[in-house]
């Protein structure tokens, strides 16, 4: 459907907005891979959690992350995430991790690393990728074909996450845990506004299918605008 083979797709939001589920679709739409920059975060904190060290020692979390064998796959079918032989999928949604988080990714030498890690695998991607994450719109991928940043109220985000979690068991309150989540990684990056030439796709009053729709519909509104601005500006040569 798009004459260009390679088409990249940077998704950003909060916790709740539904990205990773729609993201997911999307690339499965597209037949694109699918990066869940989060998970590589998740993964990051683990490693740090399970080598012992400290939240308050950045150099140690720094020059660990830095060493470690991160091992992802980018199939929107099956999320595959490892550090060295350890299959760390499950692990990385416990609480443990979720809690400290925030504390490792807002360490400059991870997000570095992992950014050139992210950018790697969207310059591999032989289709194209869907990339979702917190900075991928402003600071991963700022020249992707397409840019969304998707969100929800704060009352649907809360309920979704708490659904989510009631269904794994987990607390309702940790709804509390997740907002104040999101606005310590808001201090880090603004994924709760548009940054300019950003779509915003506010889901709160959309189904899941409503929201894979629309953001389909962003893409290729936003491709065939970029091809037309291309060729416009190839005339005007
Ligand atoms: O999307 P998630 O909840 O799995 O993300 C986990 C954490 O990683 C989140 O608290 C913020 C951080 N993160 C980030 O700082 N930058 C990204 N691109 C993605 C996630």
């Amino acid at each position: 459907m798009h004459e260009n083979p390679k088409l990249t797709v940077a998704m950003d939001g909060p916790s709740g907005s539904g990205k990773s589920s729609v993201a997911k679709e999307v690339a499965r739409h597209f037949g694109l891979a699918y990066l869940d920059t989060g998970a590589m975060y998740r993964a990051a904190t683990w490693h740090v959690l399970d080598q012992g060290i400290s939240l308050d020692d950045k150099a140690a979390i720094a020059q660990a992350v830095k060493a470690m064998n991160l091992i992802f796959s980018c199939n929107p079918a099956e999320e595959e995430i490892m550090v060295g032989t350890r299959d760390i999928r499950e692990a990385i949604r416990g609480e443990e991790v979720s809690n400290a988080v925030s504390a490792v990714a807002s360490v400059p030498e991870v997000r570095e690393h992992l950014i050139a890690l992210q950018r790697s695998a969207i310059d591999h991607a032989m289709n194209g990728m869907v990339a979702e994450g917190r900075d991928i719109t402003t600071v991963v991928a700022p020249d992707a074909d397409a840019r969304i940043l998707l969100t929800a109220s704060e009352e649907v985000r809360m309920r979704r996450r708490g659904l989510e979690l009631a269904d794994k068991g987990d607390s309702q309150d940790l709804t509390k845990q997740i907002s104040e989540r999101d606005a310590k990684d808001s201090k880090v990056n603004n994924f709760m506004q548009a940054a300019e030439g950003v779509e915003l796709i506010d889901s709160s009053e959309m189904d899941f299918n409503e929201t894979v729709n629309a953001v389909i519909n962003s893409i290729n509104a936003q491709v065939k605008a970029k091809r037309a601005a291309a060729s416009n500006a190839d005339e005007l040569e």
